[in-house]
């Protein structure tokens, strides 16, 4: 994949792959999320876990050492991205199944009965705002087999929320707030796989925008 900030290489890691990369991707997460400190080993326990669930996906972004101008932190991890197949049982599936089947049935079997959790996307700062993020999304959301993918996401006029929207989600529950964060509202978004592309078309499932894919 070639950017403005030169060239990156996607990898999709399988789960052992992805847990032994977790310190990275925790440091693109610190960077991307500003999360406070103690957050991070329950973080780290929780992406473990999300690796074994079924159908999981893993996508990288990730800037090779010998890159022109690459070094330090830069010849790294630009950003990633990972989800799995949402079903009964799993935390976040349950809080929000739970709260829409009491707001809104409809839409609870609209968009949760074969479902893609998007669980994290981050671009490491110094690398937002060229296209890595939406690459990841799409690469992530490709060739899946589930009708639908949900995402939870801070409420307010943010990027995520634009990259979203220009995607294909919609808020399902406008302002959700989870057990144990009651001052933190979360959106939960849906959208119909495949997602929709920039110009409002829809993907066929694989390759997208013409970008050189490597890995
Ligand atoms: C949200 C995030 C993953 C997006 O990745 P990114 O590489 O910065 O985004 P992209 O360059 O792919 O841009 C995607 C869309 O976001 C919007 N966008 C990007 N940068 C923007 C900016 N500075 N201001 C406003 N909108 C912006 C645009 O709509 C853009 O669409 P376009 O391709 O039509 O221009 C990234 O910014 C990030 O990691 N943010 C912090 C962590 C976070 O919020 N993660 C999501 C948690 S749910």
């Amino acid at each position: 994949m070639e950017t403005d900030t030169g060239p990156l290489e996607l990898w999709e890691p399988a789960p052992p792959a992805f847990v032994h990369a977790l310190p990275a991707l925790l440091e693109v997460y610190t960077a991307a999320m500003d999360p406070p400190p103690e957050q991070l080993p329950g973080r780290r326990t929780i992406m473990e876990q999300h690796a074994r669930h079924p159908r999981f996906k893993a996508v990288l972004a990730l800037r090779p050492a010998e890159a022109p101008g690459a070094s330090g932190t830069e010849a790294g991890l630009a950003g990633f991205a990972y989800g799995f197949h949402g079903h009964r049982g799993q935390w976040w599936f349950d809080v929000v199944t739970e709260e829409l089947r009491r707001r809104d049935p409809a839409a609870e079997r609209r968009w949760f009965r074969d479902t893609f959790e998007v669980a994290e996307v981050h671009v490491r700062p110094a690398m937002q705002g060229h296209g890595i993020g939406r690459t990841l999304l799409e690469r992530l959301t490709a060739a899946r087999p589930e009708r639908a993918a949900v995402l939870s996401t801070r409420t307010g006029s943010t990027v995520a929320r634009r990259l979203y929207g220009s995607c294909g989600f919609v808020d399902v529950l406008p302002e959700f707030s989870f057990p144990g964060s009651p001052d933190q509202p979360f959106a939960i978004m849906a959208a119909r796989l495949p997602l929709r592309g920039r110009g409002g078309r829809r993907r066929s499932a694989g390759r997208s925008r013409g970008w050189r894919w490597t890995g």
